[in-house]
């Protein structure tokens, strides 16, 4: 691939964690950079302390950008701040998240269709804001022609850096992506945006890249959990079945040992594994098999136990 290309590892919330993000680093490589999962900001000012802490540049071995949903600029601005202080060099305002108990409240994808609540909010985020700032969002909550409000804000308030994943929130992730309403959004950016929606295999990017070659930034989300190789490949590198097959148990066993090292490891670890398996299963002929596997194993010693039968077919 060109180097004028840079591929990124999407934000998946309870999977694209820094142990995620360094696992796939150590063992395929491939990802330019990285945008965690969102925070969400509290009244209170409360916040995840393992999810801030997971954006310290310290455990990442990646670039990250943080990610933050809320309606609040104020709150925003809190978050952010608290980010720097970490080291986090930028952060990224979440209009995308589709999810109704979400939307409902205009937050993620339910700001969409209020562009006179979203042009208060970023023109204050924008000029207070302590870092390099950007947006991702969708084609609309309900309607395609809502994100073609919202552009020209941007456009107004020097947002520069916009990645559009081009489904409407009322879809989830079901349906096919609207390229026509991706394509719409062009010219009202004065900077090409970042693409992101179902990229899973060399050829899918090969007919984006064609259909928009203006675009150089390519986001992977699923595409990448279930073939973590798929950063790598985009990027030219080859795999004969058995090599991907070493590289992924070397991966699985970079996550462990993440997760295990956790504080609450204990209590923690099956849930968090069991969270990557409905992905990481499409890279097996026996799917539906290694599935209950997972699913069957109650503790930790049989967890392992299914791994081992895994890996060793
Ligand atoms: C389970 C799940 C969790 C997600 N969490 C986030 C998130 O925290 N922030 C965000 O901006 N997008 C989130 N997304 C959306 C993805 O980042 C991405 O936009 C979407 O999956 C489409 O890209 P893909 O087809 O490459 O997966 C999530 C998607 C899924 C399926």
């Amino acid at each position: 691939m060109e180097d004028r290309h840079q591929l990124i590892l999407a934000p998946i919330r309870g999977i694209t964690d820094s142990i995620y993000r360094n696992a796939i680093a150590r063992s395929f490589g491939g990802i330019d950079y990285a945008m965690a999962p969102y925070l969400v900001t509290k009244n209170t000012g409360e916040i995840n302390a393992r999810q801030f802490n997971d954006l310290n540049p310290a455990v990442n071995d990646l670039r990250v950008i943080g990610q933050i949903l809320t309606k609040d600029a104020d709150q925003f601005l809190l978050l952010a701040n608290d980010m720097v202080g970490i080291g986090v060099k930028e952060v990224n305002l979440n209009m995308g998240c589709p999810y109704p108990m979400v939307a409902d409240r205009t937050k993620g994808s339910g700001l969409l269709p209020h562009p006179e609540r979203v042009r208060p909010l970023l023109e204050k985020i924008v000029k207070n804001c302590p870092c390099h700032f950007s947006v991702k969002l969708r084609l609309g909550r309900d309607d395609q022609n809502e994100v073609l409000e919202i552009l020209p804000i941007l456009k107004d308030l020097g947002i520069d850096d916009v990645t559009i994943h081009p489904r409407l929130g009322r879809q989830i992730y079901k349906g096919v992506v609207n390229l026509d309403g991706f394509e719409a959004c062009l010219e009202h950016l004065t900077t090409p945006p970042t693409y992101n929606g179902d990229i899973h295999t060399a050829q899918d990017l090969i007919d984006l890249k064609r259909k928009f070659p203006t675009i150089t930034k390519w986001m992977i989300g699923r595409g990448c959990l279930k073939n973590p190789a798929l950063f790598s490949i985009l990027k030219g590198t080859s795999y004969g079945a058995d090599e991907y097959k070493q590289k992924l148990e070397e991966m699985h066993k970079e996550l462990c040992v993440g997760y295990l090292a956790q504080e609450n490891a204990k209590s923690t670890f099956l849930g968090k594994m069991r969270g990557h398996w409905p992905y990481l299963a499409a890279s097996f002929e026996n799917e539906a098999k290694i599935l209950k596997k997972i699913k069957k194993a109650r503790s930790i010693d049989h967890y392992f136990d299914a791994t081992q039968w895994i890996f060793n077919q």
